[in-house]
């Protein structure tokens, strides 16, 4: 598995370190970061993606502001978080991580405010170390939760499998492991051999600069392909099982994930492979009726037309459509993976406790 950290907190310097995924798989670059506009560009941009990722750079980030946040009162101090919590959040729209945690992270601090009005000239010190400790767990989770999910989703799979995955939902997209790189992981600390495929991932190559960069770095067996090649795998029977990841789930199991998912689980349906969904419960949305309902965030056409090209491959003034992510119908997927188990889209509701 990679060695390096994907998402971290400088406690001396009180910032949010993160690995920037701009630059892989050619450089591996740390950037520190504690201003709020800057963390919310470092998501939008992506150099921390992959939702379980995001959540937690979103809590070490606030954090790390909550440190430079002048107030004389723990209710200022709030206030003050609140609005740097609106701008994180605004930073991209689908990933339900995101906001999942900013929230956690302003409910630790809300009920911590009785506490540090007692505290009088300590009360602000006290807010801002227990969200420090808070996203510090939140990491710590993450890590244990995609463990638990590798171990999970390794019940399903057999030695010698050949599994396709689309996007990065890998030890990069998370804190360690991955969601669906995690039984791959796990399995290979057991001695499985899977052989891997990487959809490429287009506009932005999530499959091809990182899926395929961290998976080769831990020594598993994978192959690179164009998105338009999977059905062409299947025919020949390569493919025993598709592990994706997502970035919210519905109620009714209508699944948002990297654009292209659901052309691929239409595929598998096609071809008779099982589709699983690995999915932390950080990524169920249980307020979020159905897919319908997901926003899905719009990208810049520059991503399709220019970057990647060393010049521009389209004419001036065609129109692109670039949404991030698509919803995989929930009648699609076998099942999610997840740290409770493995569990049928129609059985999801019920989990709601
Ligand atoms: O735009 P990205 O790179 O953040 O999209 C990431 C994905 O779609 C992942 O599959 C998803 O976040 C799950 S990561 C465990």
């Amino acid at each position: 598995m990679l060695k390096y950290e994907t998402v971290d907190y400088d406690k001396e310097n009180n910032a949010l370190v993160i690995l920037d995924q701009t630059k892989l798989p050619g450089e591996i670059s740390y950037i520190s970061l504690t201003d709020t506009e800057d963390i919310r560009e470092a998501i939008y941009l992506l150099k921390v993606r992959g939702a379980p990722a995001i959540g937690v750079a979103a809590a070490f980030g606030l954090a790390a502001v909550s440190k430079r946040i002048e107030a004389n009162t723990p209710e200022v101090f709030f206030e003050e978080l609140n609005k740097r919590k609106e701008i994180i959040n605004a930073a991209r729209p689908t990933a339900v991580n995101l906001s999942w945690a900013l929230e956690r992270m302003m409910r630790v601090c809300e009920n911590e405010l009785p506490r540090a009005r007692e505290a009088g000239a300590e009360g602000i010190s006290c807010l801002t170390e227990c969200l420090v400790k808070e996203a510090l767990r939140m990491k710590e989770e993450d890590i244990a939760v995609c463990r638990k999910i590798g171990e999970n989703g390794l019940t399903l799979l057999k030695q010698g499998d050949g599994i396709l995955t689309h996007c990065n939902a890998g030890g990069l997209a998370t804190c360690r492991y991955g969601t669906a790189t995690a039984p791959v992981y796990i399995g290979q600390e057991q001695g499985y051999d899977f052989h891997v495929y990487a959809d490429e991932t287009r506009p932005l190559l999530q499959g091809a600069r990182l899926t395929a960069f961290e998976l080769q770095a831990a020594g598993v067996d994978v192959t690179l392909l164009c998105d338009n090649m999977a059905a062409s795998l299947m025919v020949k029977g390569k493919i025993q099982a598709v592990l994706v990841g997502c970035d919210r789930v519905a109620a009714n199991g209508d699944t948002a994930n990297k654009i292209g998912t659901s052309g691929v689980a239409i595929l598998a349906n096609y071809y008779h492979i099982p589709f699983y969904v690995c999915a932390p419960f950080s990524t169920i949305d249980f307020q979020t009726e159905t897919g319908k309902d997901i926003p899905i965030e719009e990208r810049n056409a520059d991503e399709v037309t220019t970057l990647w090209y060393k010049e521009k491959m389209t004419a001036d003034g065609v129109k692109v459509y670039n949404p991030a992510f698509d919803v995989t119908d929930h009648s699609l997927i076998t099942a999610f993976i997840t740290e409770r188990g493995i569990i049928a889209p129609d059985d999801l509701k019920k989990m709601d406790v």
